[in-house]
């Protein structure tokens, strides 16, 4: 059975907790592939609102099984956090939830690194969450990582203790002021850690060979977006992981052969946390309008997200990137009211028009072009089928489809897991 896989298009934040727990009933196996609590995916239903940072957005089905893979980041404080707010709604994780050995930790000193590296940028920082994500991923590439499989060794503390040395020597060479307490960090996490030990250890990719070959049908979940990526994105303001679809291969051990649908999910405008460029952003009355009926503020941070007109130069990009085989296009509720929209559809780049994403994306290279389109006054919230929707949502929908050469066969219209059109 083919594995298909869900992924966002943008700068993160696009919905994509909301869609794979609406897609769940429909998948045996729900799968991360990479990043860590960077990730903030939210779920609304039954008036409950949850946020998961680690744990896939499949958790709240009874019969779905729910694996961190192996390009997942842990940091079993934040995990374990996660696993108290399902005890409150009595989830039954124990059976369901599977972590792959080969996912690596993250430790307390890869947290405060992630701080002295982001203290002595100054002014070029990247926004980083400060979850220890990039220090993490430096220390799996570079070899010295500690993985879930290791904390059944004996040997993992001393290991620990090395590497939480050296990294203490790291922070101290970033020469900036940043003060803590190891000690009571160490407390929390090794606390963490045995609790964390009761959950089940897999070799995922074992687990999902096996669950191909018996045809259970799989859903792989990203996290961040395709702009985030550390090739593909605006680096260096990227995550340090490959958010695109290859991410998926490595990841969790599936090989690209197996993949069927690829489900890339944007919204119907453009939001972004953290620094780096971002061409069609907007710094009036408009893009302040769509933060405040959207509450764009981030899941994981709550730092404000800017906001601004889609850019569909870059979201080719991410269909390209990423081979997407389905559009959904996410909270276009929020676009309710206004008179007209902007799209881009091509950049004026160092004089020239371009309609492909180049290296250098900073303002004083480029100049978005707009095409304009008729917005919609109606209110999509309360909709449940597409023949409610207005003309010109139609034409802006049919006007993405022609852009993008991709269908959009879901158009969300509010948080809710029951906000959600089939098209
Ligand atoms: P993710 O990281 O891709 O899972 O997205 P986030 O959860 O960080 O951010 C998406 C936000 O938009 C969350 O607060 C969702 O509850 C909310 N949301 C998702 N879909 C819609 C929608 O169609 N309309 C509105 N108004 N909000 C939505
Ligand atoms: P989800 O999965 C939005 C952004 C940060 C920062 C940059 C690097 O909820 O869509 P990092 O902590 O990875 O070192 O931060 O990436 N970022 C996200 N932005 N949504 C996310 O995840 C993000 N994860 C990281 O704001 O700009
Ligand atoms: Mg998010």
């Amino acid at each position: 059975m083919a594995v298909n896989l869900l992924l966002g298009l943008q700068w993160g934040d696009e919905g994509k907790g909301k869609i794979v727990d609406v897609l769940t009933n429909d998948y045996d196996i729900i799968a991360r592939f990479q990043g860590g609590p960077n990730a903030g995916h939210t779920l609304e239903f039954d008036g409950f609102k949850h946020v998961l940072h680690t744990i896939p957005s499949g958790i709240f089905h009874n019969d779905t099984i729910n694996i961190i893979g192996n390009g997942v980041v842990i940091d079993p404080v934040i995990l374990i956090k996660e696993l108290k707010n399902l005890d409150k709604h009595s989830v039954d994780y124990k059976s369901k939830l599977l972590i792959s050995r080969k996912a690596h930790l993250i430790l307390p000193t890869h947290r405060l690194l992630d701080q002295a590296s982001e203290l002595s940028k100054g002014k070029a920082k990247i926004g980083s969450t400060l979850k220890g994500i990039g220090p993490t991923y430096m220390d799996k590439t570079g070899r010295n990582g500690i993985r879930i499989g290791e904390l059944e060794l004996a040997t993992w503390k001393e290991r620990y203790r090395n590497l939480a040395n050296k990294h203490e020597a790291m922070i101290e060479f970033h020469g900036v002021e940043l003060e803590y307490d190891l000690t009571s960090l160490e407390e929390d996490f090794f606390e963490a850690i045995e609790t964390l030990k009761e959950l089940t250890f897999i070799d995922s990719e074992e687990y999902l060979f096996a669950a191909q070959r018996e045809g259970k049908k799989i859903l792989a979940e990203g996290a961040q977006g395709s702009l985030l990526d550390v090739d593909f994105g605006t680096y260096p303001f990227v995550t340090s992981s490959n958010t695109t679809a290859a991410g998926a291969c490595t990841g969790l051990g599936i090989a690209p052969n197996r993949i069927k649908e690829v489900f890339g999910i944007f919204k119907a405008y453009t939001t972004r946390v953290g620094s780096g460029p971002f061409p069609t952003e907007l710094f009036n009355e408009e893009g302040a309008t769509m933060a405040k009926v959207g509450h764009e503020f981030g899941s994981t941070t709550g730092r404000a997200r800017r906001c601004g007109w889609l850019d569909l130069v870059a979201l080719k990009y991410a269909v390209e990137i990423n081979g997407v085989t389905q559009l959904m296009m996410m909270k276009g509720d929020v676009l309710s009211g206004f008179e007209s929209l902007k799209v881009c559809t091509a950049y004026k780049y160092k004089g020239e028009i371009i309609k492909h994403f180049p290296y250098n994306i900073e303002p004083e290279n480029l100049e978005p072009i707009y095409t304009e389109v008729k917005g919609w006054k109606e209110d999509l919230t309360k909709m449940s089928d597409k023949s409610q929707f207005p003309k010109e949502l139609n034409d802006y929908i049919s006007f993405l489809e022609k852009e993008l050469e991709t269908p959009i066969t879901i158009v969300s219209v509010g948080p809710d897991r029951k906000q959600t059109i089939n098209m």
